[in-house]
């Protein structure tokens, strides 16, 4: 399975911004472990990291054309703002599965709205970076 995991805006910012939030490993750490787990689960992967909405839709709109099987996506706060990477998800018809580190649930009043989670075949949220790796599992044994 060719895999490719998103990763919006600040996230390249983990381990700096916020930790009491999404706690004090790096992005590298992150990159590592979905690594390990990619090759643990016998799939390809690639990781894609941008904090330009358009970025991030014509990464998905590429995936049409280069074979990617599956999407994991974190969209960050374009989660709650953006149409347009919904849109691209959809147009693209790859299965996506959107993973946010928080509780998106219990936080402020704004990102308890996804646009993203209306064409996501599912969400998972709160369990910090095992959250990557139950969407990866998840994707190997549904495809
Ligand atoms: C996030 C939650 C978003 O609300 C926030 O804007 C982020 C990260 C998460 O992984 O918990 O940047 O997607």
């Amino acid at each position: 399975m060719k895999l490719l995991v998103i990763n919006g805006p600040n996230l390249n910012f983990l381990g700096i911004r916020e930790k009491s939030v999404y706690g004090t490993e790096n992005y590298d750490d992150l990159l590592r472990m979905i690594q390990e787990k990619a090759e643990a689960e016998g799939c390809q992967i690639e990781v894609f990291q941008s904090n330009h909405e358009g970025a991030i839709i014509d990464r998905i709109q590429d995936a049409y054309f280069d074979g990617t099987d599956a999407i994991v996506i974190n969209p960050a706060a374009y989660t709650h703002t953006s149409i347009a990477i919904p849109d691209a998800i959809k147009a693209v018809g790859i299965p996506a599965v959107e993973v946010h580190l928080s509780d998106i649930s219990k936080r402020e009043a704004y990102r308890q709205i996804s646009y993203v989670s209306d064409v996501a075949v599912k969400t998972i949220y709160g369990k910090g970076f095992e959250g990557y790796k139950e969407a990866i599992e998840y994707l190997e044994k549904s495809l």
